[in-house]
């Protein structure tokens, strides 16, 4: 007997009207975690919900709303009469199991880097590029992808200055948290805290995820580095952002290139780094514009996209933190300045942070889910 259960919220948007089968894989994950959080806070209109994990997890009971579901193991036959499919169970679950949930007829969204660079596949951030989900329909098997943490963050807080004023350039430096190396970095990070106040030597300290110091340090992101010096981190930013900023408009409904026309090189450099924070990344950006744009009207700009809050007071010098971000869906953006280093009006530096594993992760797979149920 499935140990799926069905829903006594009884959702009421028209399009719950068609039953929908929601299955999350990598649920007792921390991103499968807060994807079970964010199905129950925004009132996701399933009726059947799956939870999908190892042979390890099997049997184990976890909460989405006031009820309980037994986790079930992964397995092929799993996604039968699955609608949508969301995937947190890292790369190569999404290789072997994305292609037969999408063939079952579930549109995955998937949260691993498996499929993002996959010209079938859609790369979307719904505040940024929504028109790229336009041939996605329930009901016709497709995998969607979820953009890297780091990228989603970067282009909440740069894509209302891309359309007004034109990225030539974004220099983007990353100060990322635990979570993106998921629940057991986590742990570990809480772990070697404890060593470390205990009085334990650094090298003594438990090291079963980075190999290394983590807690009160910080080091280059812990991804493979390339022939050309970039680790994985670093080069997903690049990539993704062409792909996610490949159909932006001006104001006027005009094209907006990235890089523009003309432009040599990428249009991004980043250098990544993982600090010893909990749960969400900072990063600072500064930006060349084709057009001159002061930091007030960047501001204004950013004030009216949705999914960005400003925290920008130079008074108080409060400006966004990633313990003010954690918990919550906006990404943070302040410290909005003119970069005078770059011709007037054609430089602006900025800092965010956002929630790692909400915006950039579960809270946009859910927002993708979303648009496909109306
Ligand atoms: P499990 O808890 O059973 O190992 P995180 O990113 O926080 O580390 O979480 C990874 C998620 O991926 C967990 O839910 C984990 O389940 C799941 N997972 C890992 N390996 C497998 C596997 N072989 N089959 C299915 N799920 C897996």
């Amino acid at each position: 007997m499935s140990s799926a259960i069905e829903s006594s919220a009884s959702p009421a948007s028209p399009a719950s009207r068609r039953t929908i089968c929601v299955a999350v894989v990598g649920a007792t994950g921390a991103v499968g975690q807060e994807l079970l959080e964010l199905l129950a806070e925004r009132s996701f209109p399933y009726s059947t919900v799956k939870l999908l994990a190892s042979a390890r997890s099997a049997g184990k009971k976890l909460k989405l709303a006031d009820q309980e579901i037994t986790v079930e193991e992964l397995t092929a036959e799993a996604f039968d009469g699955v609608d949508i499919a969301l995937f947190s169970a890292g790369g190569s679950i999404s290789k072997q199991y994305g292609p037969i949930a999408a063939q079952a007829g579930a549109v995955v969204i998937d949260n691993s880097s498996a499929f993002r660079m996959d010209p079938a596949c859609p790369l979307v951030v719904p505040e940024v590029n929504p028109e790229a989900m336009s041939d996605v329909k329930l009901g016709q098997g497709s995998i969607v992808a979820n953009p890297n943490c780091s990228t989603i963050i970067a282009l909440m807080a740069t894509t209302a200055i891309h359309r007004a004023a034109g990225v030539r350039r974004m220099v983007v430096s990353t100060y990322q948290a635990a979570s993106g190396a998921g629940a057991a970095a986590m742990a570990e990070l809480e772990t070697q805290s404890r060593e470390a106040l205990d009085g334990k030597p650094a090298d003594q300290w438990t090291q079963d995820i980075f190999g290394r110091p983590y807690a009160f340090n910080l080091f280059s992101h812990n991804s493979d580095i390339g022939d050309d010096g970039l680790n994985v981190e670093e080069a997903k930013m690049i990539r993704e952002t062409h792909k996610i900023w490949a159909n932006q408009k001006t104001p006027d409904g005009a094209a907006r290139k990235f890089p523009p026309e003309g432009a040599d090189g990428s249009g991004v450099s980043a250098t990544c780094v993982r600090v010893p924070v909990m749960r969400a990344h900072a990063e600072s950006i500064n930006l060349t514009l084709d057009q001159p744009l002061s930091a007030d009207a960047a501001r204004e700009l950013l004030s009216a996209f949705p999914g960005v809050s400003i925290v920008d007071d130079r008074a108080g010098n409060r400006f966004p933190t990633p313990l003010e971000a954690s918990g919550k869906d906006d990404v943070l953006v302040g410290r909005l300045r003119e970069d005078r280093s770059q011709p007037a009006g054609h430089g602006l530096d900025l800092f965010c942070c956002g929630d790692q594993i909400r915006k950039g992760a579960a809270l946009n797979a859910i927002q993708i889910a979303e648009m496909l149920v109306g």
